[in-house]
């Protein structure tokens, strides 16, 4: 469970958030919707610690930092081979190479991108770049998966697959995924709950 209390949150002189309380759930899926500049990924930098200027609270109870990740909603890739993006996490985390070799291999295998493993990640398409930052965010079997809108530069059928690869996740390791997007039919398709997030605000706009 992830419970925020009395969360206000500015820039500058402007206030972004102002959340008297929400609660989500860190186990299966849960959408967050709502219209661009409301504060969405200004939500998810918080709730990752990525930013930590805020007043009120953010509590994590069951997970433990280590656990999170999160993909941003502007992403960056090493500009290093695809391979050794996917790697990287794996390697901080000093795990034996045989086991990165069949955890990236695997991932690639998964998202269809065997044949890009030796690329530079600076040379991909977009779609290409947003399924290796989705893969390399997978490969260190994290407990919460934060994910600033997924899908928005894949086809259709990536677009499938990933939403298939992100439920089978969830559910294989007992995991969770809170996921922005702005596709009515993809939540549907996925999120077992959806956070209006200007149903939790209050004053701001
Ligand atoms: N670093 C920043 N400095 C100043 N203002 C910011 C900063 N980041 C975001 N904002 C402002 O905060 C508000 C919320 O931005 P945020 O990026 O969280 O919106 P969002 O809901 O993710 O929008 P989108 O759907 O377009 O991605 C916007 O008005 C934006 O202009
Ligand atoms: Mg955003």
């Amino acid at each position: 469970m992830i419970e925020i209390r009395n969360l206000v949150k500015s820039y500058g002189k402007k206030r972004v958030l102002n959340i008297e309380e929400m609660i989500i759930n860190t186990l299966g899926i849960t959408a967050v919707r709502g219209e661009n500049g409301l504060g969405k990924t200004t939500l998810f930098s918080l709730i990752s610690g990525l930013e930590g200027d805020f007043e009120g609270e953010i509590v994590k109870k069951g997970i433990e930092e280590m656990d999170i990740t999160f993909v941003q909603q502007n992403f960056y890739l090493l500009k290093r081979s695809v391979y050794d993006n996917i790697a990287y996490p794996l390697k901080i985390r000093k795990w034996d190479k045989n086991l990165i070799k069949n955890r990236v291999e695997s991932l690639l295998e998964q998202f269809k991108i065997e044949h890009l493993a030796d690329k530079n990640a600076s040379r991909l398409s977009s779609g290409e770049s947003q399924k290796v930052a989705i893969a390399r965010a997978l490969s260190f079997r994290p407990k919460l998966i934060l994910l600033d809108e997924p899908t928005s530069n894949l086809d259709k059928d990536s677009t499938f697959l990933t939403e298939k690869i992100l439920t089978q996740y969830v559910r294989q390791e007992k995991a969770g995924v809170i996921m922005i997007s702005h596709d009515n039919e993809q939540i549907n398709r996925m999120a077992e709950k959806t956070i209006e997030l200007k149903d939790y605000l209050k004053g701001v706009n």
